[in-house]
């Protein structure tokens, strides 16, 4: 094998990979099965919509694929990582190497500012200049006027923004987003889904977008149906 194809053929190595994954909590009526016999395969750089009715089990997909959760049973890789071989401090150090999350309740912290929210990423992995990269990818969504605001003094959009800087700021090769304008007007979440987009292509981020929009679902590359926790269609 020459070096080239062995570049090639790391390179369309998946980003993140399921098998037979399962999801069972215990509630007080009993087992909930939430996700049964969950197979598919991301590779890096692709858009992939996530769609489906509430309460399907997409956002406890995208907990498990970010190592927010752990399956029941059947195997996550992540980077080629098997997530079941690490403890919690183990799976937290993966993510923070190559996952950035969005979510539609923003998740700000509120006690802190708009900048030292997107610092928090960079600080857990040590990385150099913290300040001025944050502010970079602050400047980049277009907030270079909000650095010092806490979250209350921001608008549902912007704090998205916010958000959305905080889960790009490491160039995380995974971003995996959970309905991200769910709580937003609707000409506010386009501007975010047009973001979302722009830095895909800008820095090559792997893209899972959980939505309930039939349009934009269209415009990821591919889309998995969930459908009572199976997957009903892949197209
Ligand atoms: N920790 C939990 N305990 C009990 N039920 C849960 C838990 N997490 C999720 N569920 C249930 O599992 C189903 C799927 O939830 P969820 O993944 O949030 O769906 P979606 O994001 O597609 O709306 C829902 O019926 C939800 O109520
Ligand atoms: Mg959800």
């Amino acid at each position: 094998m020459t070096e080239d194809s062995l570049m090639k053929r790391r390179a369309e190595e998946p980003i993140i990979a399921v098998e037979n994954l399962c999801k069972q909590v215990t509630t007080s009526e009993g087992t909930l099965t939430i996700l049964t016999s969950v197979n598919f395969s991301i590779k890096p750089g692709e858009t992939v919509a996530v769609t489906g009715a509430s309460g399907s089990g997409k956002s406890t997909l995208l907990g498990l694929l970010a190592g927010l959760d752990v399956p029941t049973s059947g195997i996550i890789r992540l980077a080629g990582v098997s997530l079941a071989e690490l403890d919690e401090d183990g799976r937290a150090y993966l993510r923070s190497q190559y996952v950035g999350f969005v979510f539609q309740s923003f998740q700000l912290l509120p006690s802190f500012t708009a900048q030292e929210n997107v610092m928090l990423p960079l600080e857990l992995i040590a990385a150099a200049d913290p300040g001025l990269k944050a502010r970079a990818l602050l400047e980049r969504v277009g907030l270079e006027h909000r650095l010092q605001h806490y979250p209350r003094q921001l608008s549902g959009g912007e704090q998205q923004r916010v958000a959305l800087a905080r889960a790009f700021v490491t160039l995380p090769k995974l971003l995996l987003a959970d309905e991200p304008t769910g709580n937003l007007d609707s000409k506010t979440g386009r501007t975010i889904i047009e973001l979302l987009f722009e830095l895909n292509q800008e820095k090559n981020t792997t893209l899972v977008l959980v939505t309930h929009d039939e349009a934009l679902a269209s415009r990821c590359e591919r889309m998995i149906r969930l459908e009572a926790g199976t997957i009903q269609e892949e197209v």
